[in-house]
C-alpha cells in the first residue's frame, strides 16, 4: 500500500445490501407483499469510504470480503470510486457479508447483517499496515468488525497522534481503555445511552438536550473527549471537552426517503473534512448537511453526495 499526503484511512465492513422497499414492515408471522427489491453496496465501513472519498479526500479502505461474486463485485466498485483497496483481503474460505434491509414508507429501516467476512478480518491481517495507519491524518473504524482490530489499530494511532473516530454502530460493550485512546466518538442518541450504561452510569431523565449533556459530561470523567451524537430529524449534539464547549447543529429540512447509510454518511464527511483541517464545528456542519441529502435518496453507497452538492448547500445554509 502506498499513500503519500492527507488521506482519511477506513478500516471496517463492506457488505452486500439486499434492500426491500415496502409500505410498511411485516410483524412476526406476517407476510406483506407488493415491494420493490434492489441490490446495492453496502457495510459501514465501505460506506463511510465511499463518503469520505466523494467528499473530497484521499481515502484507503482495509477490510476482507468472501472471494465470492459479491467480494469482487464490491471490491470494484471501491476501487471505481477511486478509494485505494490495496489493503482488502480477499478471503476463499468464507463468504462476502451481506445485510438484508427493509424500508417503509416513512424512509424508517430494519436490518439484519450475516457479517461473514468482516468478522474474519483479524489483527494478524493489519502486519503490513503499520504504516498506512501511522501516516494517516484521521483513522475511523465502527463495530461490524473484531474488537481486537479495533483495539490494534487505535494503539497504533493514539502513539503516532493520528485523528481518531469511532463510530460505536452497531453498539457493543468497549473496554474503556479502548475509548480512552479515541479522539471523537460518534454514537447515535440510543447507542450513546447504551455506552454511558455499559459504563456503568445510571440514566438521565431530563429533557433531550440536558440528558445528552449530562451523558456526554460522565463520560469526559472516563476521559472520552470529544463526543458527537447523532440525532437523526433532530440533528446532532457536540460535546468538546478539549474546548469547554457544548452545542447543538441544527437538523436540515429535507424530504427523507430512506436513511440507510446516513449516518455512515455523517462519519465519512467528518473524517475527511478533519483531514483536510477543518475545526471541529465546521467539519460537523460539513457532515450533516451531507447526511441532510444522503437521507433524500435511495441506498447506502449510491446516497453519498459529492463535494460539490454538499459544498453548495453548505454556503445557502451557513454563508
Ligand atoms: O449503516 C448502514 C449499513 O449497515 C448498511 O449498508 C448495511 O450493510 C449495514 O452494515
Amino acid at each position: 500500500m502506498k499513500n503519500e499526503g492527507k488521506y482519511v484511512l477506513v478500516v471496517g465492513s463492506s457488505n452486500m445490501d439486499l434492500n426491500m422497499y415496502s409500505k410498511r414492515f411485516p410483524t412476526p408471522g406476517e407476510t406483506v407483499t407488493g415491494g420493490t427489491f434492489t441490490q446495492s453496496f453496502g457495510g459501514k465501513g465501505a460506506n463511510q469510504a465511499v463518503a469520505s472519498i466523494r467528499s473530497g479526500s484521499n481515502t484507503v479502505f482495509i477490510g476482507k470480503v468472501g472471494n465470492d461474486t459479491f467480494g469482487t463485485q464490491m471490491l470494484e466498485h471501491l476501487a471505481n470510486e477511486g478509494i485505494d483497496t490495496s489493503g482488502v483481503i480477499l478471503d476463499p474460505d468464507i463468504v462476502s457479508g451481506v445485510a438484508i434491509i427493509l424500508i417503509d414508507s416513512k424512509g424508517q429501516n430494519m436490518i439484519s447483517v450475516a457479517p461473514g467476512a468482516n468478522k474474519k478480518l483479524v489483527k494478524e491481517d493489519l502486519k503490513d499496515a503499520t504504516d498506512i495507519i501511522e501516516n494517516a491524518t484521521v483513522v475511523i473504524l465502527q463495530m461490524e468488525i473484531r474488537l481486537e482490530v479495533i483495539r490494534e489499530i487505535f494503539g497504533i494511532a493514539s502513539e503516532k497522534k493520528v485523528i481518531s473516530i469511532l463510530n460505536p454502530a452497531p453498539f457493543k460493550e468497549i473496554p474503556l481503555e479502548v475509548l480512552k485512546k479515541v479522539d471523537i466518538i460518534t454514537p447515535n442518541e440510543n447507542e450513546l445511552y447504551k455506552l454511558h450504561n455499559s459504563l456503568g452510569f445510571k440514566e438521565q431523565q431530563e429533557n433531550l438536550h440536558e440528558k445528552i449533556s449530562k451523558v456526554a459530561n460522565d463520560l469526559h470523567t472516563c476521559g472520552i473527549n470529544t463526543i458527537i451524537v447523532t440525532l437523526g430529524n433532530k440533528g446532532c449534539f457536540v460535546s468538546d471537552r478539549k474546548n469547554g464547549e457544548q452545542y447543538h447543529v441544527s437538523a436540515i429540512q429535507v424530504s427523507a426517503i430512506d436513511a440507510v447509510g446516513a449516518g455512515d454518511c455523517f462519519n465519512g464527511v467528518l473524517a475527511s473534512r478533519l483531514s483536510k483541517g477543518d475545526n471541529l464545528r465546521t467539519a460537523t456542519r460539513y457532515a450533516n448537511v451531507a447526511a441532510s441529502i444522503a437521507v433524500t435518496r435511495t441506498g447506502a453507497q449510491s446516497s453519498m453526495p459529492f463535494w460539490n452538492e454538499i459544498e453548495k448547500k453548505f454556503i445557502e445554509l451557513y454563508e
